[in-house]
């Protein structure tokens, strides 16, 4: 294979997270949310994580306890770098930042800014009952 010079591949270049205020705006952009949700299926967040966000196979993204941060910017970052040793892929490589922003803010629009956010230790994943 031939080896271009200077060419870097997408999954080595780092990913500057998007602020807090321009995620919770985002949040509540209609259209960025419906993007952002017509993604979360399309990418399959949603086998893993529900349909209703509330978690099963993988954590619940709508209440208020967080294994690695709640904060949108936090948030953006751990679906970048994903938890491979525990089974939440590493989606960096495969989506566009942009994409990913708008699965944030798709995420955040089931939350309120100021929110107390709690921290989990460790997930167990549980049969969902809807
Ligand atoms: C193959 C199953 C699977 C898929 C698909 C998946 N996740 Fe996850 N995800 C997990 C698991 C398992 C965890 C918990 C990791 C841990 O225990 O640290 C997790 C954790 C997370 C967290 C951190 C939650 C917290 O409490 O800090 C976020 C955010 C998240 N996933 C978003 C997404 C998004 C967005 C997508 C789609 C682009 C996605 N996940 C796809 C399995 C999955």
């Amino acid at each position: 294979m031939p080896v271009v010079a200077g060419a870097i591949s997408r999954s080595a270049l780092p990913i500057e997270p998007p602020s807090n205020a321009e995620l919770w705006q985002l949040s509540r952009d209609s259209e960025a949310v419906s993007a952002g949700q017509k993604a979360f299926t399309l990418s399959s967040c949603r086998t893993c994580h529900g349909p209703t966000l509330t978690g099963g196979a993988a954590p619940n993204l709508v209440d208020q306890r967080w294994l690695h941060g709640g904060t949108p910017s936090e948030v953006f970052q751990t679906i970048v770098r994903g938890v491979p040793s525990r089974g939440m892929p590493t989606w960096g490589p495969a989506l566009d930042p942009t994409v990913i922003k708008q699965i944030v803010a798709f995420i955040f629009s089931h939350h309120r800014e100021g929110e107390p956010i709690e921290k989990q230790e460790s997930f167990t994943p549980f049969t969902p009952v809807y």
